[in-house]
């Protein structure tokens, strides 16, 4: 069984990309510049755009984050989208999400700018990516190839069953694993009203778990010697932890571990890499790499 170190594989990600930056800044081009806005004080989110404003630091990114209370109103809200994307020195940019509920999501979403939607949630990215096309890449999906690609993980013809159905992560895996240039798989997506969802488990080379139901995946739903990817984060309560909360993943850790050929582990698996994918669409929003 081999370890899938997500920690290390960010780190070393986030290298490369400081190294590109400077490749960049030294033939007179311009820094990426990374912007996030964040409505009220949600601890999960303060958390995550802390560490993708730190992230950006460590790849030699300028960032900006910019804040609203959280009785911030949707067209105040739209505006500032708007200020962002005629901004000529803003590459690309986020709104962190959940949104307070009188805020439409879906509005704010597609508001953004497709050209500068480093989080791949407008429709145009989703879309792009569904046929095939060029697009920037939603984080967990992004990261989850990179993740199977440096380990040099085997994905073309096997089977590979997804478990979720989610916008973020189970409906775009989906698409990625069985297209031809990325996973090339066979895929079947199960979700909670699979009635074969167990045996579909048992036959599968590839296992992604994305339902945010802690230890679902046991060991007799695992065939030996298959890869399981736990995208699992839920958020326990742990009274040994100075948080007071712990995070599980979807995957019973201790039993699937030694029937796998590769796992990663929660922490320290997919979700370092997450804010890692950010940075590489930052990077490809700086260079133009997508859309010009
Ligand atoms: N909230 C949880 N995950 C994400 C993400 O990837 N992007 C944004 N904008 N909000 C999130």
């Amino acid at each position: 069984m081999q370890l899938i170190d997500g920690k290390a594989t960010a780190m070393a990600i986030k290298q490369e990309i400081a190294q590109r930056v400077k490749e960049i800044v030294a033939n007179g081009g311009k820094q990426p510049h990374l912007a996030a806005i964040l409505v009220g004080h949600d601890g999960g989110s303060e958390t995550y755009v802390a560490a993708k404003v730190k992230a950006c630091g460590e790849c030699g990114f300028k960032s900006s984050l910019i804040r609203f209370d959280s009785d911030v109103t949707e067209e105040d809200l739209l505006n500032k989208v708007q200020e962002l994307n005629d901004d000529p020195d803003v590459d690309g940019f986020i709104v962190q999400l959940p949104l307070p509920r009188h805020i439409s999501e879906q509005k704010v979403i597609e508001a953004i700018d497709y050209r500068k939607d480093v989080d791949g949630f407008h429709p145009i990215n989703v879309g792009r990516m569904a046929i095939g096309l060029p697009a920037f890449i939603s984080a967990t999906p992004r990261g989850i190839l990179e993740l199977l690609r440096r380990y040099n993980i085997e994905t073309s013809g096997k089977k590979c069953v997804i478990l979720g159905r989610s916008n973020i992560v189970g409906k775009p895996m989906a698409q990625l694993m069985m297209q031809k240039q990325f996973g090339d798989a066979t895929v079947t997506v199960c979700h909670s009203r699979s009635k074969t969802l167990k045996e579909e488990c048992q036959e599968a080379d590839i296992i992604i778990a994305a339902i945010g139901q802690p230890g679902f995946v046991t060991a007799d739903m695992v065939k030996e010697g298959a890869t399981v990817i736990d995208v699992g984060t839920t958020r326990v309560p742990d009274a040994t932890k100075k948080s007071g909360f712990r995070l599980s993943g979807d995957v019973k850790f201790d039993e699937v571990a030694p029937k796998c050929a590769y796992i990663t582990p929660v922490p320290g698996g997919v979700g370092p890499m997450t804010i890692c994918s950010l940075m590489q669409n930052t990077l490809l929003a700086g260079e133009r790499a997508i859309y010009k």
